[in-house]
């Protein structure tokens, strides 16, 4: 039996690193998927090997008619919803607290606390009307500890804990359950910005101090953090809400 047989889900962030390995992974497992990013090429050339068990969604999910179009498409061409992976995000830009700008810091927090608040609203009473089922929420390590020059991404990822706590209260009643992946660095190309940001030219250098930070000795491949957000997505974790699921190879521990 596939872990995820019959399910249909929708994955924000679908043309990104860890969107798209949990795409094919959630497919694999027998789910049915709405893709949905704002890269509408990428995602198109992404979806096309899953054939009929996905559906392109390109949009900002920072505007919530995105996430209403989102769920429509689950609903109306799949016949329903039973998972939502809120993942898409942006790193923004790296600079002290008193170096940032209004229009980045509020990009940052529309997106990645906005987008996912959209998502939740519009997917939740659906997921709720066929029985319940899973959201899973992209926050980060960034989600529980501070990171120099990196402000407003770490606003918007302690956020979005708040945000799943709170709906997991809200919404066990209805047989929903809620909770973050919170990776560390991932191999992809997220951390190639914030590298090259905070060092241009000598990326490789800041890459080699965060791996020193990490017990692991490596960062994370896409993949690793797919297979977790398929735990959370399946009956396999029929008992965990609310809870703050860390991938980070011991980063935070340290
Ligand atoms: N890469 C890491 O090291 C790392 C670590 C911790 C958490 N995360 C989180 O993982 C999630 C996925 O990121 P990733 O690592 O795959 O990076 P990525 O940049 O490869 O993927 C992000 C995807 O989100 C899409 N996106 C960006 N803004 C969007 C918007 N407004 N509307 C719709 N789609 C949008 C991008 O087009 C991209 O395809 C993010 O929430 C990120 O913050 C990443």
């Amino acid at each position: 039996m596939k872990r995820l047989a019959d399910k249909i889900a929708i994955i924000t962030g679908a043309a990104g690193g860890i969107g798209r390995a949990t795409a094919e992974l959630f497919v694999a497992e027998g789910a049915r998927v709405v893709m949905v990013d704002v890269d509408g090429d990428a995602l198109g050339v992404i979806a096309r090997p899953l054939g009929a068990a996905a559906i392109c969604v390109a949009g900002d999910v920072a505007d919530p008619g995105t996430a209403k179009r989102a769920v429509a498409a689950a609903t109306e061409q799949f016949g329903g919803l039973h998972v939502l992976f809120a993942n898409a995000g942006i790193e923004g830009r790296i600079a002290p607290l008193v170096e940032q700008q209004f229009a980045d810091v509020e990009r940052v927090l529309r997106v990645n606390v906005l987008g996912v608040f959209n998502f939740v609203q519009h997917a939740a009473p659906k997921i709720a009307a066929g029985g319940g089922g899973s959201i899973v929420i992209t926050s980060s390590v960034a989600g529980v500890i501070g990171s120099p020059g990196l402000g407003p991404y770490v606003a918007s990822k302690h956020a979005v804990i708040g945000l799943m706590k709170t709906a997991a209260i809200e919404l066990a009643p209805s047989g929903i359950r809620v909770n973050t992946v919170n990776p560390g660095p991932i191999d992809n190309r997220m951390m190639r910005s914030i590298e090259e940001q905070a060092a241009p030219e000598h990326g490789d250098v800041v890459k080699a101090g965060f791996t020193k930070q990490i017990p692991m000795g490596r960062y994370g491949a896409n993949g690793e953090i797919a297979k977790l957000a398929l735990f959370l997505a399946s009956d396999e974790s029929s008992y965990c809400t609310g809870g703050v699921f860390v991938a980070d190879g011991g980063f935070v521990a340290a």
